[in-house]
């Protein structure tokens, strides 16, 4: 079964055609990236614009790469939520008609439910990159899955198709949104999942090379971790106020930051900046890397105990944090003892694409389930 997938739910343009919901015939995907980095972040109105303009282009090249026309697609899906609005009516508007056109089933897709189909998705070659098993085969059931991207931080339980038990989220910021704000704190950019990953692993490298232990230099600054022992919950409200004030501390970090009063000179992070400051030149590689392994930390441990205490034998990892070299890393080493096997999504499937919705999609089909053309997007959808 081919399956035309369309993504349209935040600020990238997607659309893929998939086959049995795990072999990729095309994928393209427009990003407003040099748009929004711009103004340090997404901005709706801008980016609903962009999908406008973007989507059928997308759409016809997806239909070219994989060498289709219409009578060989057997189904459309798009995204109804969660998302922006004003994007999402883009790309589901656009799935709906195509569907009317051209007699064909349509299903609506949940994002985050997609994100976690990525993970069914197979290429040709195995991507090179990371550790541990990438998409090798279907993964097994029952399965814990982290989804972290710029809106969510999630544990699933996920015990069969369709079956998704939340056993905890974010309090405050998604994991995605806590790596953009103190990327745009240290005046890395945006999108800041990647600017941080690239600068920590240059100070890494840097101070291996000079065989200085990274674990001393990380001393200097000691970033809080919120536990909240007992659930599966996350927060990284504090951690990201912490590395603000820290930057604030250590003159020439966040200058465009001080001039907002958001900060409280004198805090114990304000301190602990001032005295790296006096020191030396503030690290901000160094802060970057500090920040990453806090927040790696607890989204590993908290993964490692949700698949002791459900007995699963598969982690797999969903949403554009997953592609963080660091924190595969990590769960790798805090699964392999207990013979867990994990697998994420190669790279470009992590962040936001079309082929997870056809992916998605497909396995909803086989289930002989389908959306009516009265579907609306829904933006503060759940799994
Ligand atoms: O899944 P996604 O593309 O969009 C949402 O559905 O939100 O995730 C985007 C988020 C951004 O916050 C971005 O900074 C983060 O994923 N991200 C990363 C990395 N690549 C993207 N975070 C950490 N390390 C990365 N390598
Ligand atoms: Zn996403």
């Amino acid at each position: 079964m081919l399956v035309l997938g369309i993504e349209s739910s935040c600020d990238e343009t997607g659309a893929a055609i998939v086959q049995d919901g795990r072999y990729l015939l095309s994928n393209i995907v427009a990003s407003q990236i040099e748009v929004h980095n711009r103004y340090g972040g997404v901005v709706p109105e801008v980016a609903s614009r962009q999908q406008l303009t973007a989507i059928i282009p997308v759409l016809e090249a997806a239909l070219e790469q994989a060498h289709c026309g219409w009578d060989d697609v057997d189904a459309i899906a798009a995204t109804y939520g969660p998302g922006l609005a004003g994007s999402l009516l883009v790309g589901l508007t656009v799935g709906k008609s195509l569907a009317l056109a051209r007699t064909k089933p349509f299903v609506g897709v949940n994002h985050l439910e997609a994100h976690i189909y990525a993970n069914w998705l197979r290429q040709g070659e195995q991507p090179q990159a990371g550790v541990g098993a990438i998409n090798e085969g279907d993964p097994e059931f029952p399965l814990i899955c982290l989804v972290v991207s710029g809106a969510h931080s999630e544990l699933v339980l996920v015990r069969e198709h369709g079956h998704y038990e939340l056993l905890g989220q974010t309090r405050d910021d998604a994991a995605g949104e806590a790596f953009d704000k103190v990327a745009r704190i240290l005046g890395l950019g945006y999108p800041g999942g990647p600017a941080i990953q690239q600068a920590a692993q240059r100070v890494e490298e840097e101070l291996r090379q000079q065989k200085k232990s990274l674990k001393q230099a990380r001393k200097a600054y000691l970033l809080p971790r919120a536990w909240l022992r007992g659930t599966y919950d996350f927060s990284f409200s504090g951690l990201k106020t912490a590395m603000l004030h820290l930057a604030e501390g250590a003159t020439g970090v966040a200058p465009e930051l001080r001039s907002t009063g958001q900060a409280k000179q004198g805090s114990r992070y304000a301190r602990m900046g001032e005295q790296a400051a006096q020191a030396g030149a503030p690290d901000v590689a160094l802060l970057a890397s500090s920040f990453q392994e806090a927040i790696v930390d607890v989204l590993a441990v908290k993964t490692r105990q949700a698949a002791q205490e459900y007995n699963v034998k598969q982690v797999v990892l969903a949403g554009g944090v997953a592609a963080n070299a660091s924190l595969r890393e990590r769960l790798q080493r805090e699964l392999t003892p207990l013979h867990v096997r994990l697998s994420y999504p190669p790279i470009e499937f992590c962040t936001d694409n079309a082929a997870m919705i056809a992916s998605a999609a497909f396995f909803h089909l086989s289930r002989g389930e389908r959306h009516g053309l009265d579907l609306d997007v829904q933006p503060g959808l759940s799994l």
